[in-house]
């Protein structure tokens, strides 16, 4: 990740007190999840990747979520009592930066596709001129604070959409909304502004007038429109988590993984997947997902919270929850669910299985169908399963049980008591046959039908 080019302390304003209403969700817009993390969760990690300590979550009164969730990822929070505009929301955040010497970037916290190395180009713009601005030019134009340049192409001010001429609006160099100054310059100009305008706001994009008229004029940074994507719409939540998948999977594929259709694997922010792991179509991984080298996913697996050891091979249609810890060479088949449950090298359950709470040791063959009745409506209890054991189809492994190493049990079973490692543990109803009973009974039944 990018890392601080100046010593200068960063710190990062982000905000957050808009309503989202748009979303019509009783979620708050910013904890709206893209790639299986909040947005705000998004520009948290960016901005700490670009060097920022201290950050400040500028949110809306009763916003309680809001403020959990960043007090829970180490942010300061300040309340904006009412929403007056940008420059009026970073104004807010004034007083948990008291005393801060250093360099504050303002970041909106419903854009999660801003990368840390932009932060830290607004960083050095900061450094290098007194003021960073982020700009990038939309394909369709768009409602955006233009930025007007001088007849010598410097930097003259940023007109909002709202307030913009004919003429400004046909300007295709836009704001992408992410500054970065000196912090106490910034309160100092966010201080000096008016509401004087189409939409009676105070505007954070008159700062770099401002700091342009103190002398420090701001130093332009251009970045891909998709960098500036603000969601405010179910729609635009879509378009945000497709940018961000593609991002994954294009990060994994150069590292070495095999992605045969990426644009149909979905992974999530936080996802391990060591080179050479092969995915195969149609695969969802969720939150808290490693797989290590020399693995295979097969099609329309879902994975979640599990570790998957090199060599395993995994689905088709499995589905491996948390907890669930597979071995080097593991085989877990289609239909086959595994719960909080360690499979030891070598190990298979290859078909129709639901494996809960257990522990199933190196090279056992767990058959078709077998089931671990972990939960008994109260609590939940533990299955141990030897290294080598057998377990038949359709066996039923009432826990807490131990089958032994190397043990046995016969399809069909019922295993309600612990099993000796080496034994074969037979718990199904006897056969017994009648000869000729079959004719007897379809001659019967056709003579009736007469
Ligand atoms: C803003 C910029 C515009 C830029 C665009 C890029 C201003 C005045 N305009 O416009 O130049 O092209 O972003 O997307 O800054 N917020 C608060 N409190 C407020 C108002 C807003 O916290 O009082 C937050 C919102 O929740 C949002 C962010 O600030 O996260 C931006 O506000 P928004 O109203 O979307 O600004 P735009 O009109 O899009
Ligand atoms: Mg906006």
């Amino acid at each position: 990740m990018t890392s601080a080019t100046s010593s200068r302390p960063r710190a990062a304003i982000i905000l957050a007190a808009g309503q989202g209403t748009r979303m019509k969700s009783a979620l708050p817009k910013v904890l709206h999840p893209v790639a299986g993390m909040a947005l705000l969760g998004h520009v948290i990690a960016a901005v700490r990747a670009a060097g920022v300590a201290r950050i400040v979550v500028v949110a809306a009164p009763g916003g309680d979520a809001v403020r959990a969730y960043a007090e829970g990822a180490g942010c300061a929070v300040a309340v904006q009592d009412r929403q007056l505009g940008t420059g009026h929301a970073a104004r807010a955040a004034a007083p948990a930066l008291e005393g801060f010497d250093g360099d504050v970037v303002v970041a909106f916290g419903d854009s999660p596709l801003t990368t840390a190395q932009t932060f830290a180009r607004a960083f050095d713009g900061a450094a290098a001129s007194g003021l960073g601005l982020v700009t990038f030019r939309p394909k369709g134009g768009g409602a955006y604070g233009r930025i007007v340049l001088d007849a010598q192409g410097r930097f003259d001010r940023i007109v909002e959409y709202k307030d913009a001429s004919a003429e400004e609006r046909a300007i295709d160099l836009c704001n992408a909304g992410i500054l970065a100054a000196d912090a106490q310059k910034l309160f100092g100009w966010a201080a000096r502004l008016t509401s004087d305008n189409a939409q009676c706001e105070y505007y954070l994009t008159d700062v770099p007038a401002l700091a342009k008229a103190d002398g420090a004029a701001p130093a332009l940074i251009e970045v891909a429109e998709e960098e500036a994507l603000g969601v405010n719409s179910r729609g635009e939540l879509a378009a945000a988590e497709r940018i961000m998948q593609d991002r994954l999977r294009a990060g994994f594929m150069a590292a070495g993984v095999g992605l045969t259709a990426p644009e149909t694997v979905y992974l999530s922010h936080d996802t391990v997947i060591e080179p050479d792991v092969t995915i195969e179509p149609f695969v969802v991984i969720a939150a808290g997902v490693t797989i290590r080298g020399g693995a295979r996913i097969r099609s329309h697996s879902h994975l979640e919270g599990c570790d998957i050891a090199s060599g395993a091979i995994i689905g088709p249609f499995a589905r491996l929850r948390p907890g669930a810890k597979i071995g080097q060479d593991a085989h877990i088949g289609n239909f086959v669910e595994v719960k909080n449950t360690t499979i030891e090298a070598g190990a298979k359950a290859n078909h129709l299985t639901y494996l809960g709470d257990a522990h199933v040791g190196a090279k056992a063959n767990i058959g078709a169908g077998t089931i671990t009745c972990n939960y008994d409506g109260f609590t939940k209890a533990k299955t141990e399963i030897g290294a080598g054991a057998f377990i038949g189809s359709d066996t039923a492994l009432v826990a807490p049980v131990t089958v032994g190493a190397g043990a046995i049990t016969a399809a069909g079973s019922v295993i309600t008591k612990d099993v000796p490692a080496d034994a074969l543990a037979i718990a199904r109803g006897q056969q017994s046959e009648k000869p000729g009973w079959a004719k007897a009974f379809r001659t019967r039944k056709q003579q009736e039908k007469k």
